[in-house]
């Protein structure tokens, strides 16, 4: 890291990064989460948390890791240890601290590690981004965009790309259908109004908290079809606001992502590249 990471938008409300690192990773394959497996020479969560800082707009980045992964944990108290000494080096102009590190353990599900996270902010947190680990390339525009859109007084933010795919509903054949392909086609979606939705989403931390409170009480069947939080945000009727996204913050989750990631760290265009 050339400069010390801080809190650069003090114009903001109080901001925490909540970094989801708890899953096992079962899509990639490795036989260790997914936290752990290498990219680039570092591992996917210390990119992810390379990312988070310097974006400079947390004062808290709190990781939720497997339940008892003291490797994931010793790689968290580095990174903290980074940040601090770094800030020694180079401190901040206008004063600004680097972010308070928090470890926790993660939850059996993506939902309950986010809300394991949101037990453990600092008191005076006013707004919540939570991001996947395993969007370890996310660039720094993306949490700009998104926090901006919570300063200027969004209560939730996703950021969104077009999809590049014709999109079809479909559902099991049957009868004569069935001897000749496995599913039969329903409709076409209207692809210029469907997006793709990526982390970080950003949110009012009162609202989230309300959304997931909420979502606590849901059977196993809903909880299954709980994949991000700006969706538990839209059942309480609360207008979630779309920014841009950028395609290097695919979510690593096959070996094919895996090779994509390791080539944008490679290629002529490098991890900075940022799409414009
Ligand atoms: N996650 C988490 N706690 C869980 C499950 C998932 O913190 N119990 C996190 C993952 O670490 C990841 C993000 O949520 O950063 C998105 O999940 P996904 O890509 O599905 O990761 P894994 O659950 O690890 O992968 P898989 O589903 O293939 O096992
Ligand atoms: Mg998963």
């Amino acid at each position: 890291m050339d400069t010390a990471p801080t809190n650069t938008s003090p114009a903001g409300p109080v901001t925490a990064v909540i970094v989801v690192a708890a899953g096992s990773g079962q899509r990639l394959g490795y036989g260790m989460p997914k936290a752990k497996v290498p990219l680039g020479g570092d591992t996917i969560l210390t990119h992810a948390l390379r990312g988070v800082a310097a974006a400079g707009i947390a004062q808290q980045i709190c990781v939720a890791i497997p339940p008892g992964d003291t490797e994931l944990h010793a790689l968290c108290d580095a990174f903290a240890r980074d940040l601090k000494a770094e800030h020694l080096r180079a401190p901040a102009p206008g004063g600004g601290q680097p972010p308070v590190v928090t470890i926790i353990d993660g939850g059996s599900s993506r939902a309950e590690s986010v809300r394991a996270a949101l037990a453990a902010l600092l008191p005076a947190t006013e707004a919540v981004l939570v991001h996947d680990a395993a969007r370890a390339l996310a660039p720094e525009a993306v949490f700009h965009r998104v926090a901006h859109a919570l300063a200027a007084g969004a209560q939730a933010v996703i950021p969104v790309i077009p999809v590049v795919d014709t999109v079809k509903t479909v559902e099991p054949s049957t009868g004569d259908g069935a001897a000749i392909a496995p599913e039969i086609v329903t409709g076409t979606a209207a692809r210029e109004t469907l997006r793709a939705v990526q982390t970080p989403q950003g949110f009012d931390l009162a609202t989230l908290r309300r959304a997931h409170e909420a979502a606590a009480a849901f059977d196993a069947g809903q909880a299954a079809a709980v994949t991000d939080d700006a969706m538990l945000v839209e059942l309480l009727g609360v207008p979630v606001h779309a920014v841009r996204g950028a395609s290097q913050s695919l979510k690593i989750t096959t070996p094919l992502d895996l090779i994509i990631a390791e080539g944008l760290l490679e290629g002529p265009l490098g991890a900075r590249w940022v799409e414009g």
